[in-house]
This record gives structure tokens, C-alpha cells and sequence, in this order.
């Protein structure tokens, strides 16, 4: 019998570990050591005795084994705090229940109904927009992505500025942002911190907000079709608190993905004047004039370039799993409780699955032929705790996309994209862009 041994790794310092090497780039320290160290590599972050899974057969047994590899437990107090007993942060019997309750609000019947509140609210954006004007592009996606969001769970068009829910989701993502990382994960709770305190306070407003809603919902008796009644009419008879819950989940879980990933769509649109220009050729032969759902299920190439660039820039750019007992994987042995890594933006450029994998080449998914496991693409994870809102997203993009592209181009008024690494895969700072009418 072979003893398994400990994995290679990067040499840390006492007390810190790799902590210093990973928050300086994240991605490019993950992609180094997938290159020296291989198949499993272990490392030390914040606390953690990490073990990053390079080898995408492995990177499947993880994902697809939900009773021995649960969530990690370790850095989401915040979040926990935040989500309560959601979806994203639930675990065991509550989140089977469910996730078999929600899912059906995300069949593809259901998205259908969305798909026009997708493209008008897209054009509320436009409609702001002048040609030759200063934007940031980050920031209108995100305003773009959440309001489509609340139509969609609520049903109606909610002024997002007078419930002044944008400022607050705004300032509830704000402790996990990577420059304010180190503090959130280290200040105690009570700690007078003012991000810290505004994230508090954007929490009880935006719980005081669903609530309002939910009573508005249950002394009305007009007929509605949104997530909110999928949740109050499902069979699990979900208490007011588990309602919040998965409406604060999806406020968090459900708009900023998306708004990140036509950031980068956009992004290297700018830089690659062939996509670009392919893309139109598509556009104008399937649109007639707005988007519709019929024009996404016929989308190829539109289709093609969402799924490129959420390879090259995979807004979850890893996953993150626990064993619950000493475990052995390729060869080596990983102890009970600790960090598994599950690293989507190193698979995705991993030059044993992907030619030229820093190039933006979205023929890539359509023409090309290479035989690749199936998870060495996996931006919406995998297993039975697979993004839910998957559809939802890649309609969205989409239509967001062919709704801007219509009409509108962007000229990039930065250099190269900075990245940082919090929860989601950022671009450091604001993306200014100059708006130019096509
Ligand atoms: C491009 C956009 C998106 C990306 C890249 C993305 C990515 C992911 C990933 C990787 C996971 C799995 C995390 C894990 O296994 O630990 C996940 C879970 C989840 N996502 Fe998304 N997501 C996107 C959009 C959305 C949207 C639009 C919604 C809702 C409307 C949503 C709701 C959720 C929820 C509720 C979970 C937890 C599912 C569960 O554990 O049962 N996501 N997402």
C-alpha cells in the first residue's frame, strides 16, 4: 500500500502563510502554481489550509458530491449574516427543500415572461445615454441588471432610487469588496467601521423594503406571475423570514454576475473589432427590431461571445468546497475541514484544454472541435448546487447585449482592465467609457 503524501506547494510566512502572494493577484498566483505544482496544490490563506483541484475529473467528483464535500463554512459569517437561511448560504434538508421549491420560477417557461422586461429596462439605460458621453460601464450594468432583477421577483417596476434600494445593495456589498476584505474578515462585529455600519444599516433597509412589499403582496389580490408568488404559492409553506431570506439571496446572488459579465463582454468587444463586427452580421440577420426570446433560442454567435467571455473572465473565478473526512485525491491526502478550491479561472485558461487560451475567440464554441472534459468550463459551477439562476443569466446577457449593440457602441476611456478578487471577479475602480451612437 502507497502512503499518500502532502501535496506540493508555494512556501509561505509564518503566520501569514501565502496570504500576501495571493491578495497582490490572485489569478495570476493560482495560475503559477497550477503550472509548477500541478494536479493538487496546497497553499495557506488566511487561516486556511487550502488545496487547489487542477484536474477537472477531480474538480467534477467535488462539485458533484454535495454530502461530502458541502460548502465551506470558513469567511461568510458576513454573508451568512446578510442571507440568513438562503439558497446560497443554507445547507442539508432546508436547502434541498428549497432549492426544490424555487426551482421551477426558473424553468424556461418562466424566463420567457422576463425576457421583455430584459430589453425595456435595457432601453430605460440607453435612453440615458449621449452620444460622445462619459459612462461607467460597470455601473450601468449593474443598475441595468438589478432592476430587471426586482421586476422579475417582484413583478412590478419598482423606482429603485426612491426605495433607494440601489444605494443599499450598493452599500451591502461594500465589506467584501478586496480593499475592504482584510478588515471585514478581521474587525470584530461591533467594530465602528464605517462601511461596516452603512452595510448594517443598508441590510435593515432593504429587510424593511421586502417586508413592505410581502404586506402590499398579501392585501392585494391582483394576479401576478413574478418570483415572489412562486415563493409565497410553493407547497414548502415558507415563513416571512425564509421569504426575506431568499429575496435578500437573490438581490445579492442575482444581478452583479451578470452586470460583471457584460462589463467584460463589453470589455473586449472594445478590442476586438472582428467580434464585434461579426456580431452585427448575426444581429441584423436575426432581429427584426427589438430582441425577443424567439431571437435568443436562434442566437449563435451572440450566445458564443457571452460564453467567451465568462470563460476569460469567470465572474465566480473559484468555488469553494470542505471535506467532511480525510479524503484522498490524486494521490494525495487532504485532512477533514479544510479549504478545497475549485479554480474556474485557471481551468478556463488551461492550455490543455483551450488553444491560445488568453485570446477572446469566440468561434471557440462553435467551430472548434477539441474534445474537453466537461469541467474544464464550468463558470456556473456544477452538482446539485449548479447556479439556479443559469438560464435566467444567459438570457439576460443576451438580450442586454443585442438591446445595447443595436444601437450603441463603447470606446474604452481606460488602459487595461485591473482585476481584484473578492466573492466575484472585479475590475478595480470605475470602467469609464465613452458612449457612441452606431
Ligand atoms: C453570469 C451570471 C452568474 C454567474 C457567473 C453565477 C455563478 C454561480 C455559481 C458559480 C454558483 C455556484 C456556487 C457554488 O457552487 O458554491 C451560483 C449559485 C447560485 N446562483 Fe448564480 N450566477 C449567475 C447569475 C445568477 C442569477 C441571475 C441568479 C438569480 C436570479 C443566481 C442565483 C444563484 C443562487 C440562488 C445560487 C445558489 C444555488 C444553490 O446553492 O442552490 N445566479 N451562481
Amino acid at each position: 500500500m502507497t502512503t499518500a503524501q502532502t501535496p506540493p506547494g508555494p512556501r509561505g510566512l509564518p503566520l501569514l502563510g501565502n496570504t500576501h502572494q495571493w491578495a497582490r493577484d490572485p489569478c495570476d498566483f493560482r495560475e503559477r502554481c497550477a503550472e509548477r505544482y500541478g494536479r493538487v496544490v496546497n497553499y495557506e490563506i488566511l487561516g486556511w489550509d487550502a488545496y487547489m483541484l487542477t484536474d477537472p475529473g477531480d474538480v467534477k467528483r467535488v462539485l458533484e458530491d454535495r454530502e461530502n464535500f458541502p460548502k465551506h463554512s470558513g469567511g461568510n459569517e458576513q454573508l451568512e449574516e446578510f442571507l440568513g437561511d438562503g439558497l446560497v448560504t443554507s445547507d442539508g434538508e432546508l436547502w434541498e427543500r428549497q432549492r426544490e421549491a424555487i426551482q421551477p420560477a426558473f424553468y424556461v417557461s418562466h424566463i420567457r415572461r422576463y425576457a421583455d422586461v430584459m430589453v425595456s429596462r435595457t432601453e430605460d439605460t440607453t435612453d440615458r445615454w449621449r452620444d460622445g458621453g462619459t459612462v461607467n460601464l460597470r455601473s450601468e450594468m449593474m443598475r441595468t441588471t438589478l432592476q430587471i432583477l426586482v421586476e422579475a421577483m417582484f413583478g412590478e417596476a419598482i423606482d429603485l432610487e426612491a426605495r433607494g434600494i440601489y444605494d443599499a445593495v450598493e452599500a451591502m456589498q461594500e465589506p467584501l469588496k478586496p480593499r475592504n476584505q482584510p478588515i471585514t474578515f478581521f474587525a470584530p462585529d461591533w467594530a465602528p467601521v464605517p462601511f461596516l455600519r452603512q452595510a448594517d444599516a443598508a441590510l435593515d433597509h432593504l429587510e424593511a423594503q421586502v417586508y413592505d412589499i410581502l404586506d402590499d403582496r398579501r392585501s392585494s389580490d391582483t394576479d401576478r406571475d413574478d418570483l415572489l408568488v412562486m415563493l409565497l404559492d410553493s407547497d414548502a409553506e415558507m415563513s416571512d423570514e425564509q421569504i426575506r431570506d431568499e429575496m435578500l439571496t437573490f438581490l445579492f446572488a442575482g444581478h452583479e454576475t451578470t452586470a460583471l459579465t457584460l462589463t467584460y463582454v463589453w470589455d473586449l468587444l472594445s478590442r476586438s473589432p472582428r467580434v464585434e463586427a461579426r456580431l452585427h452580421e448575426e444581429l441584423a440577420e436575426v432581429v427584426d427590431d427589438r430582441p425577443t426570446i424567439e431571437d435568443v433560442f436562434e442566437f449563435k454567435y451572440v450566445e458564443a461571445v457571452v460564453k467567451e467571455a465568462m470563460r476569460l473572465y469567470p465572474p465566480a473565478h473559484e468555488i469553494r468546497r470542505e471535506p467532511v473526512e480525510d479524503v484522498r485525491i490524486g494521490g494525495y491526502e487532504i485532512p477533514e475541514g479544510s479549504l478545497l478550491v475549485l479554480p474556474t479561472w485557471v481551468l478556463h485558461r488551461d492550455d490543455r484544454f483551450w488553444d491560445d487560451p488568453d485570446e477572446f475567440r469566440p468561434e471557440r464554441f462553435l467551430e472548434d472541435d477539441r474534445d474537453r472534459p466537461e469541467y474544464a468550463y464550468f463558470p456556473f459551477g456544477g452538482g446539485p448546487r449548479r447556479c439556479i439562476g443559469q438560464q435566467f443569466a444567459t438570457t439576460e446577457a443576451q438580450l442586454v447585449l443585442a438591446t445595447m449593440a443595436r444601437d450603441w457602441t463603447i470606446e474604452r476611456e481606460y488602459g487595461d482592465l485591473e482585476l481584484s478578487a473578492s466573492v466575484t471577479l472585479q475590475p478595480k475602480g470605475d470602467v469609464p467609457v465613452t458612449t457612441k451612437r452606431r
